[in-house]
């Protein structure tokens, strides 16, 4: 693994935490990791970015931003309001190999869900991977509808020849309800891929070194996390 490309069921699904999740173990593990963001569209509510959020979480990560725009929208839409350049997969390809040559993991976070476009030709997070020829991660909500989403996602992934390296919940809650528990049954299916994860809610709000103890506990080995989906699905099985 040195390249993979974080994607989501959509916006707000934890994406970031997930991708500070792996940027933090590995860093732990003496991995020398760079985080990209293609697009940040639209800020924190206290000025900050994505990137903000893995440094604060998973500590001296080089980090990359290729666009950032005010408007929290998809980012073609904010670069042509607002008039400045779009990114495309060849410049996101080129942050990633030039990354890579001086890193052991670079991870690439996009903006919203794998459809979302980046420029007015209609290129997506997508396109990168699959010009890259590197696999993706997809970040699942917990609750219900999360299926169909995942399974969309799961689909486009297939069809256009993308690896996909499994799904990780990216924000599982202290009290789980039914859909939620059930889910973990049968995310991994809609996904057509193993089950590699789950962030508790509010870890995101961690110390680093609260941080790293949660990645570890909520991130497979594939990760260099000690989760067990079997183990982790047994603990909250629905009667
Ligand atoms: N496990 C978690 N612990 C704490 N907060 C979380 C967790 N997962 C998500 N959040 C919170 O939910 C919100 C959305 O998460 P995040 O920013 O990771 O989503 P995203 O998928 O990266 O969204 P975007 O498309 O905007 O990049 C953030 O405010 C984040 O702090
Ligand atoms: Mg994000």
């Amino acid at each position: 693994m040195s390249v993979i490309v974080v994607t989501g069921t959509g916006t707000g699904v934890g994406k970031t935490i997930v991708t500070s999740a792996i940027a933090a173990i590995a860093q732990s593990d003496g991995r020398r990791v760079a985080v990209i963001k293609a697009a940040q569209a639209g800020l924190h509510e206290d000025g900050t970015g994505d990137l903000d959020t893995v440094r604060r979480l998973a500590g001296a990560v080089t980090t990359r931003e290729l666009a950032r725009y005010l408007d929290p929208l998809a980012p073609e839409t904010a670069a042509r309001r607002s008039g400045l350049p779009t990114v495309g997969p060849a410049d996101i390809a080129a942050a990633a190999s030039q990354l890579d040559e001086t890193h052991d993991l670079v991870i690439i976070e996009g903006a919203g869900g794998l459809l979302v476009r980046f420029d007015g030709n209609g290129s997506t997070i997508a396109d990168a991977a699959w010009a890259m020829g590197v696999p993706m991660l997809m970040v699942a909500q917990a609750s219900l509808g999360t299926l169909n989403a995942t399974a969309l996602t799961a689909e486009v992934l297939l069809k256009r020849g993308i690896e996909s390296l499994g799904v990780v919940i990216g924000s599982w809650p202290a009290e789980p309800d039914l859909a939620a528990r059930c889910n973990l049954e049968d995310l991994p299916v809609a996904a057509g891929a193993p089950l590699l994860g789950a962030i508790p809610e509010g870890a995101g709000q961690l110390n680093p070194a609260q941080f790293l103890e949660s990645a570890r506990a909520g991130l497979s080995p594939w990760f260099g996390g000690d989760f067990d989906p079997e183990q982790f699905a047994m603990t909250y099985k629905s009667g």
